[in-house]
């Protein structure tokens, strides 16, 4: 494969702490593509609404803003963290936020493709992507890489806590009307559960080879 097919656009949708980072990010540096973490538009919206003290689950608060989001809002050092998910995953809930977002993310992706991950890229962002995954692990494994992410970290994190939250989270991001997680009909699901990073990025780029020689 020499450069990247013009306007190739390869979703990587999934749970939380199930890889799909690091894998997005390793597909987008293989194929020359530009790389979109999804869920920092969401973070960083939750961000806004807690800096104006303002409840993440008030519509018209987490509305406002989105629609003011700024590129300095996404290089925040403070996106992650218990209070940053919970905040990020509740105005992800709100349709008025999503509909704020989608263009966004669409102009991204379409300017010269682009590698995006995050929960609706294949369902909903990109429905005429050309490669979707859907990356997911079970939810013992996901705790555990997110503890340990957190400790790589400095944070003191309680295991129990870590797959509390997590579950938590996974619960408003699938139940959620709309755009909930859930895989798009034509993606490949790619269980890392027993997969190191290494395993995963080898398995994804033969399926985008599969892919790009089909189209
Ligand atoms: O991928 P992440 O954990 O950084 O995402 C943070 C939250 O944002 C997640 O709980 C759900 C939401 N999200 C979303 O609803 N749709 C996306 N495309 C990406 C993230």
């Amino acid at each position: 494969m020499t450069g990247p097919a013009p306007g190739l656009v390869i979703a990587v949708d999934g749970p939380a702490a199930a890889g799909k980072g690091t894998l997005a990010r390793r597909l987008a540096a293989a194929l020359g593509l530009a790389y979109l973490d999804t869920g920092l538009l969401y973070r960083a919206t939750g961000r806004r609404v807690l800096d104006a003290a303002a409840d993440p689950r008030d519509p018209a608060a987490a509305e406002l803003a989105a629609r003011g989001l700024t590129p300095a809002d996404l290089a925040r050092g403070d996106l992650r963290g218990p209070e940053a998910d919970l905040a990020a995953s509740a105005v992800a809930a709100i349709p008025a936020v999503r509909a704020a977002l989608l263009d966004w993310q669409r102009d991204f992706g379409r300017r010269r493709g682009a590698v995006l991950d995050g929960r609706d890229i294949g369902t909903v962002v990109f429905p005429d992507a050309t490669v979707k995954l859907f990356v997911t692990a079970s939810p013992a494994e996901r705790a555990r890489r997110r503890f340990l992410e957190l400790q790589a970290r400095g944070t003191a994190a309680d295991p129990a806590q870590v797959a509390a939250e997590l579950r938590a989270r996974d619960e408003q991001d699938s139940r959620r009307a709309v755009a909930p997680l859930v895989p798009a009909a034509d993606a490949m699901v790619l269980d890392t559960t027993e997969l190191d990073p290494e395993a995963a990025f080898a398995t994804a780029m033969a399926v985008v080879r599969q892919r790009m020689g089909e189209v």
